[in-house]
C-alpha cells in the first residue's frame, strides 16, 4: 500500500465568534509555518465557496477550517474532500439526520424530488507535484440556521430544520472531527465509507467540467476521487466538475 498519510499530532483550536473565513485565517497559519489547527468560527463576515462564491456563514452554523500538511503528492489531495464529506455525513446521521453525499462533495438532504444542500467544503493546498505543502479544508455546516436566511439559490437546508430543533453544536463538532481525523489518516478507507452514502452511484449523471460535458450512468468512484460514467460511447472518467443527477427516462 501506502504513502505514508499519518500524522498523529495533536490538533489545536482557535475559536473565534466572529471573522471573515475560517479558509483565510487557516491559510494565513499556514503561512507563518503552523499546522495542525482548527479554525472554528460562530459566524464568517467573508466566507468563500467554491468557484470565488460567496457562502453566507450567519451565527449558529458550524464554519470550521483544518490546516494539516500531509505527506502526499499534490493529486491526492482531493481525498480528503471526499472524507470531509463522510465525516460530515457521519455526524448529520448520528444527530438524526439522513444526509447522503452527491459527488463529489456536496452533503445533501432528499425532499421527495429534490436535494437540499446541508454543507459546503471547500480544500486549498499549496505545494509542490510530488508534495503538498500544506491543506485546508473548509467545511460549512448549516447547523443551527434558518434556512430562510439562506440565499434561495443554492436550495438549503439545516441541521436544526430537519430535526425540528436545535443541534447540539459542540458535540456535533466533535463528532465531525473524530471522523475526520480517523479517516484522514486512513485514506484507503475513505472511498469504501463514501460509497455507502453516496447518492450518485446508479444514478444518470450529467457533469460540466471545465472542458466538456459528460453524460452517462455514474457507476463508481475511483482513487483519489474521480466519478467513473458509463456514457454511449464508452468508460468515461472524470475528476472535476459539476455534477447534476438526471431523472431516469
Ligand atoms: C461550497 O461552495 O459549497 C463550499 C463552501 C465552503 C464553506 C466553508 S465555511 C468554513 C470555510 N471558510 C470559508 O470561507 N469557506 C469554508
Amino acid at each position: 500500500s501506502a504513502v505514508e498519510y499519518g500524522l498523529d499530532a495533536p490538533f489545536s483550536v482557535e475559536y473565534h465568534d466572529s471573522i471573515p473565513s475560517t479558509n483565510a485565517r487557516a491559510r494565513d497559519l499556514a503561512g507563518e509555518g503552523t499546522s495542525n489547527v482548527v479554525v472554528l468560527a460562530d459566524e464568517q463576515t467573508g466566507g468563500r465557496g467554491r468557484l470565488d462564491r460567496d457562502w453566507h456563514s450567519p451565527s449558529g452554523g458550524v464554519w470550521l477550517s483544518v490546516l494539516f500538511r500531509p505527506d502526499v503528492p499534490m493529486a491526492h489531495a482531493p481525498v480528503f474532500t471526499l472524507a470531509a464529506a463522510v465525516a460530515v455525513t457521519r455526524a448529520a446521521r448520528e444527530a438524526g439526520v439522513e444526509a447522503g453525499i452527491k459527488w463529489p462533495n456536496d452533503v445533501l438532504v432528499r425532499h421527495g424530488d429534490t436535494e437540499r444542500k446541508l454543507v459546503g467544503i471547500l480544500t486549498e493546498m499549496e505545494g509542490e507535484a510530488d508534495r503538498v505543502s500544506w491543506v485546508v479544508v473548509g467545511i460549512g455546516v448549516n447547523a443551527n440556521v434558518d434556512p430562510a436566511d439562506l440565499p434561495d439559490e443554492a436550495n438549503p437546508t439545516s441541521l436544526s430544520a430537519e430535526r425540528g430543533e436545535p443541534v447540539d453544536r459542540r458535540l456535533f463538532t466533535q463528532r465531525l472531527l473524530e471522523e475526520f481525523h480517523a479517516l484522514r489518516q486512513d485514506p484507503e478507507s475513505v472511498l469504501d465509507a463514501w460509497r455507502e452514502y453516496a447518492t450518485t452511484l446508479g444514478k444518470q449523471v450529467r457533469v460540466e467540467t471545465p472542458s466538456r460535458t459528460v453524460e452517462g450512468e455514474a457507476v463508481d468512484i475511483q482513487f483519489p476521487g474521480a466519478l467513473v460514467i458509463e456514457t454511449e460511447s464508452g468508460t468515461e472518467i472524470v475528476s472535476a466538475g459539476d455534477c447534476e443527477h438526471l431523472r431516469p427516462l
